[in-house]
């Protein structure tokens, strides 16, 4: 295996692997252990140059892209389903459910969370549907924290059963949290989560501050006429908790009935704050944050925004997601999807599960089509997708 992982590192800095993605014979006759003589020919002439650039970490060929991103982030779907209805998030009529048999078991979902880890993934966040629902939810998280070279598991959640259940989660080694919020007004929460909850949302953030998680942080997805006049109650909240209140732009999926009029942008939130809170400064951010960062001075907490839409963050992409029926989806805004639950149940090994995987990484596009082209196309509605 070491001398396989080795060889797949040295395709990957030396740019064969494009090479053997684009002969399909190349990759069919590799086996654990050996090495393509052609390859190993051309590696002899390269390795020495290359090897020299210290710069480059070694990185699983198979989870790095044809642009160079290295996906170390894996987002897996613990159910479809969840237990609120939001709006930009499904349709009034629901979602179609997989049947259960359909579904990724948990030894299926930790045997490819321990493949993915194998290959390099140190972070792995649980979505659903609302991922707190599912049963064995803290067993799962036990399971991922035994993994050697996983350091993060963080989950996002709707924060309904949170309160409850976050001494056993921490227990189970629960690193990170993000809560899903849209509104400070008990009537309007209920209106675009379309159920009740808000105060067990509310005590589920303080739960979280109290058991130390920091920062909390705040999903909160701004959508014109639904919660526009909130931004800066959301961000007084961060006066006096040590929470980040991150705003997202509305996301056109199906189902969802985006439309350009009711996204606000990143700049349009950016000038309303700053007009309030001119002396608001910008935090330098880690390389791969997806959130541009801000804090008013003496505030406890931080405010984030997700430009998805308008200012898109492609380029530093390091994220997979895995959905709750096991097709891969390399990207949130692509259809393209493999099933990796019928590659694994017709019996393959995981080294032909790592070649498929490898395949559907170097199709992922440079960047996603642009908002008004995303809006036109066929995806899953996002409860299907995960967050
Ligand atoms: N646009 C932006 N964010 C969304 N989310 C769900 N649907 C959308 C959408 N249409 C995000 C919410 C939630 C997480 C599960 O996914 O922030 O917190
Ligand atoms: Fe459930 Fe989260 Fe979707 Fe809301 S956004 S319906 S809480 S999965």
């Amino acid at each position: 295996m070491a001398v396989y992982r080795r060889v797949s590192e040295v395709l990957v800095r030396t740019g064969w692997l494009n090479v053997l993605r684009r002969s399909s014979s190349a990759t069919r006759g590799l086996k654990v252990g050996e090495s393509n003589p052609n390859i190993t020919a051309s590696l002899k002439i390269t390795t020495k140059e290359t090897l020299k650039d210290d710069s480059i970490l070694p990185f699983s060929a198979f989870l790095t892209d044809n642009f160079g991103r290295r996906h170390n982030y894996l987002r897996i779907s613990l159910t479809e389903k969840c237990n609120l209805r939001c709006q930009y998030c499904m349709p009034e009529e629901g979602v179609k459910l997989t049947p259960r048999g359909q579904l990724l078991s948990t030894t299926e979902l930790l045997t490819l969370a321990r493949l993915f880890v194998r290959e390099g993934v140190d972070k792995i966040r649980l979505t659903g549907g609302e991922p707190l629902i599912r049963p064995d939810v803290v067993h799962i998280i036990a399971e991922l924290k035994k993994l050697e070279g996983l350091k993060t598991v963080a989950v996002t959640t709707n924060a309904i059963n949170l309160a409850r259940l976050l001494p056993k989660l921490k227990e189970a080694g629960l690193d990170l949290i993000n809560i899903s919020l849209d509104s400070l007004v008990p009537a309007k929460f209920e209106f675009i989560v379309r159920r009740k909850g808000f105060h067990k949302v509310m005590e589920g953030i303080d739960k979280a501050i109290e058991l130390g998680y920091n920062p909390v942080k705040i999903n909160c997805v701004v959508m014109r006429g639904f919660n526009e006049d909130e931004l800066l109650d959301f961000v007084a909240l961060t006066e006096n908790k040590p929470v980040e209140v991150r705003f997202i732009e509305y996301m056109p999926f199906d189902g969802n009935k985006w439309n350009f009029k009711k996204m606000v942008s990143y700049q349009e939130m950016l000038d309303g704050i700053r007009q309030r809170w001119p002396n608001m400064e910008k935090l330098e951010g880690a390389h791969m944050d997806t959130a541009k960062t801000f804090r008013i001075p003496n505030f406890k907490g931080q405010v984030g925004f997700i430009t998805s839409m308008s200012d898109h963050f492609c380029g530093s992409c390091n994220r997979l997601r895995i959905t709750a029926d096991g097709n891969l989806k390399v990207c949130l805004f692509g259809n393209s999807e493999v099933s990796l639950r019928d590659i694994m149940r017709s019996g393959a090994s995981d080294e032909e599960l790592l070649h498929i995987i490898g395949a559907a990484v170097g199709r992922k596009k440079k960047q996603h089509a642009g908002m008004f082209s995303i809006s036109q196309m066929k995806n899953r509605p996002m409860i299907l997708i995960g967050g």
